[in-house]
C-alpha cells in the first residue's frame, strides 16, 4: 500500500489491479488521523452523520452547512485518504443548487469529490458537475434521503424491473462522468455484475463481496450503537484492545475479501 495520498486516478488504477478500495465514513480530524493511520483509502463525510452524530432517525435533517462543517474537520485531520463528502437532502434539487452546494463543500470543506444519491433524475446535475471538473460518487440502490418515499429502510433491486432500472442508471452515471459509484442494499449477484460492467469503481454497503472496495458507517463498524447496526455490518472492535486495531482489521478484511461474510450479506 503506497503512502502517497488517494486521488480519483489511483482508485481507477486500484480496480484495473483488481486491488480492494477500504472506505468508512468520518466525521472529525481524529478519526480521519485514524483512518490514515489504519491504510483506509477514502474518508467518506457521509450525511449518516445525522443519525449517529446527531441522533436522528434519518438524514432528511442534515444540512449543508452541518456538512460542510464536519468536511473540513475531516480535511484537516487526513493527509492520505480521498475526502468524499454527501450533497445533503435537496442540496442538488436543481443543478444551479448542486453547483452551488459542491462549490461549498470542495472550497469551504476542502472535499475532493461530491457524492449524491439518486439515478436518472440526476444525470444532467452529474454530467454538469462533471464538465464543469467536479468529481463525482454517485449512490444508488437504496437512497437514505428518499426514504418517506420508500417507507423504510429495504433492500433494493430484488425484482427484475428495479434491479433493471439500478443497472441502467449505474451505466448513466459512468457515461454522464461520475468517478465512482456507490450501491447500497441491492443483492449481491447485482452487485457483482455492475462491478465487473463498470469501469469506474464500485462501492458497495450491504451489497455483498463482489464490489471493487466496501464502505460502513464508522459507528456500526466500532459497535457503538449495539442493537442499532445493520445485519451487514460487523462489530469490528469486538475483541481487539483499540479502535486503531479494529479499523486496521476492517482495512485487511476488506483487501483480503473476508468482509462482507456471506452471513453478512442477507440477498
Ligand atoms: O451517509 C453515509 O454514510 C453513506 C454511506 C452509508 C454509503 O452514504
Amino acid at each position: 500500500m503506497s503512502a502517497l495520498p488517494i486521488s480519483v486516478a489511483t482508485l481507477a488504477a486500484m480496480k484495473s489491479r483488481g486491488e480492494r478500495i477500504v472506505c468508512l465514513t468520518c466525521y472529525d480530524a481524529g478519526f480521519a488521523r485514524l483512518l490514515d493511520a489504519a491504510g483506509v483509502d477514502l474518508a467518506l463525510v457521509g450525511d449518516s452523520l445525522g443519525m449517529v452524530l446527531q441522533g436522528h432517525d434519518t438524514t432528511v435533517p442534515v444540512t449543508l452547512d452541518q456538512m460542510v462543517y464536519h468536511t473540513a474537520c475531516v480535511s484537516r485531520g487526513r493527509e492520505r485518504a480521498l475526502v468524499v463528502a454527501d450533497l445533503p437532502f435537496l442540496a442538488c434539487g436543481t443543478p444551479v443548487r448542486a453547483l452551488e452546494s459542491a462549490a461549498r463543500l470542495m472550497q469551504e470543506g476542502g472535499a475532493q469529490v461530491v457524492k449524491l444519491e439518486g439515478g436518472a433524475t440526476m444525470l444532467e446535475t452529474v454530467r454538469r458537475l462533471c464538465d464543469l471538473g467536479v468529481p463525482v460518487c454517485a449512490h444508488l440502490g437504496l437512497l437514505p434521503q428518499s426514504v418517506h418515499r420508500l417507507g423504510g429502510y429495504r433492500f433494493q433491486g430484488r425484482d427484475h424491473a428495479s434491479a433493471d432500472a439500478i443497472r441502467h442508471d449505474a451505466l448513466a452515471m459512468q457515461e454522464a462522468g461520475a468517478s465512482l459509484l456507490v450501491l447500497e442494499c441491492v443483492p449481491e449477484a447485482l452487485a457483482t455484475e455492475i462491478s465487473r460492467t463498470l469501469t469506474i469503481p464500485v462501492i458497495g454497503i450491504g451489497a455483498g463481496a463482489g464490489c471493487d472496495g466496501q464502505v460502513l458507517v464508522l459507528h456500526d463498524m466500532l459497535g457503538i450503537d449495539p442493537g442499532r447496526a445493520p445485519g451487514f455490518s460487523r462489530d469490528f472492535l469486538a475483541g481487539r484492545g483499540s479502535i486503531l486495531e479494529a479499523v486496521t482489521a476492517y482495512a485487511d478484511a476488506v483487501r483480503r475479501g473476508d468482509f462482507p461474510a456471506a452471513a453478512e450479506t442477507p440477498y
